[in-house]
């Protein structure tokens, strides 16, 4: 397939959109909040050990097979072996699962981005975003049926991504990442520093760098920071292989895997600096100690956070530009796992890629609207947690062990890696993927078992 598409000329257009994949809901709500509840700073060492033993190397490992086979990920594994190539459809499976209600959460992002001119949460009961009129907000009269308010801009989130998918890779998904990722570097840069001014912002983030060594060597952790790594670098979703495909033949794999692995970490410790100075305004606003105002998941961000924004001084601004980089950071990550599936129909039955844009797209998108309401909201829970639980653990440990044990092709994905970078992998990236990684990946599984059945 010597025409397939490719990103721009110089590496940027790839490197944006990696990284506008990495960058996501993950950096600014999830990363926070698993840190402090994982031992604050001391999670950084685990957290550490993670990015750099399974983090990076896996980075690297998806981008060389993506750079070597130029296929999507379902191919490029059945290249490898006829026998693997379900593990790309599992991997695309997953990706297609979280595209139907990631997009859900940036539509709450553009109504709260919305409502911040009027700071319609102001004084509300935090509740009120389960039971009140966010989530059917709606004139039955009109419709004859209960339509959630969310389903505009749900509408406006699936036509700007399938817009820019249908477009392509680089007039469509780089132009895209080109405009959101610096944007959002900008935006976020501003309420980090509104944030580190405020008064008690010291307070939070003393809570959240206090560590606690003694949680060091709980397992849970450890796992606790894998889990954090493989999500928030979008690994064993199909994405960074597709997006890596994309590359063109002179790239160099390994110094992209460590541009994109720390600018993500960057941004991720950038978000935790924001997020708690601003629970540590809260904390003396109220005078709660930090601990109690901190609630993780989709309760930080849509609940905590407009509390808090409505106390703060021109909070209609800060709101506003807090929810815009909610939406920014997540459209961007819904763009690559959309394009995951994309690619896949696009091999597997030689169609266009408007026609995998309208299928693929489509589908996706009627499947969205069920989450786009009340009874939606704990199902999105549910599907969450076993996603991330399992779907993408046991992603890893297939890939890994697919590569490193049964295809035994760790080293030819070092030498061709090597061939175009400029940093040479040594024996320790090997152990890595063929030990390490999947040692973790199988101790996370089993861990998360035992939580589930007792
Ligand atoms: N990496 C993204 C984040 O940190 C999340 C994500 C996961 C995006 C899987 C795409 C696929 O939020
Ligand atoms: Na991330």
């Amino acid at each position: 397939m010597e025409n397939r598409s490719q990103w721009g000329g110089s590496r940027l257009g790839f490197l944006m959109a990696a990284i506008g994949s990495a960058v996501g809901l993950g950096n600014i709500w999830r990363f926070p909040a698993t840190a402090f509840e994982n031992g604050g700073g001391a999670f950084f060492v685990p957290y550490l050990f993670a990015l750099l033993t399974a983090g990076i190397p896996l980075l690297i490992m998806e981008y060389t097979i993506g750079h070597k086979y130029r296929s999507s990920s379902p191919r490029s594994f059945s290249k490898i072996s006829k026998g693997m190539e379900w593990i790309g459809w599992w991997q695309v499976l997953i990706s297609f699962v979280i595209s139907t209600y990631y997009p859900v959460i940036i539509a709450w992002a553009i109504m709260y981005a919305y409502f911040s001119f009027g700071t319609q949460w102001g004084g509300d009961d935090p509740t009120s975003f389960f039971v009140g009129d966010f989530l059917n907000l709606a004139d039955p009269g009109t419709f004859g049926f209960i339509v959630p308010a969310v389903m505009i801009p749900l509408i406006v989130v699936w036509v700007l991504v399938l817009f820019f998918l249908g477009r392509g890779v680089k007039k469509g998904i780089e132009l895209a990442n080109k405009i959101f990722i610096p944007t959002l570097f900008i935006v976020f840069l501003i309420i980090v520093i509104r944030a580190v001014t405020l008064p008690g912002a010291f307070e939070g983030l003393n809570a959240f760098f206090e560590p606690d060594w003694s949680r060091i060597t709980e397992g849970k952790v450890w796992v606790a920071a894998y889990g954090q790594i493989f999500f928030s670098l979008s690994i064993a979703f199909a994405i960074m292989i597709t997006y890596s495909s994309y590359l063109p033949k002179k790239s160099d794999i390994t110094n992209n895997a460590f541009i994109t692995g720390f600018a993500n970490s960057s941004f991720e410790l950038l978000a935790g600096i924001g997020v708690f100075a601003v629970l540590g305004f809260m904390a003396v606003q109220s005078s709660t100690p930090v601990e109690e105002v901190v609630k993780g998941g989709v309760g930080l961000a849509f609940m905590v956070f407009p509390e808090i924004i409505s106390q703060m001084p021109a909070s209609g601004f800060f709101g506003f530009l807090f929810f815009a980089s909610l939406f920014l950071a997540g459209l961007s990550s819904m763009i690559s796992i959309s394009e995951t599936y994309i690619a896949g129909l696009q091999e597997k039955f030689s169609i266009s890629r408007g026609k995998a844009v309208t299928f693929g797209g489509g589908l996706a998108f009627i499947v969205s609207l069920f989450f786009a309401n009340q009874g939606g909201l704990n199902l999105l829970d549910t599907v969450d947690y076993f996603i991330n639980n399992y779907g993408v653990a046991l992603a890893g440990l297939f890939e890994v062990v697919a590569i490193a044990w049964f295809a035994r092709s760790l080293k030819d994905l070092q030498q061709h890696a090597d061939s175009v970078s400029d940093i040479k992998l040594g024996i320790w990236w090997r152990i890595c993927l063929g030990i390490i990684t999947p040692a973790i990946l199988g101790y996370m599984m089993l861990q998360n078992l035992k939580t589930d059945l007792s």
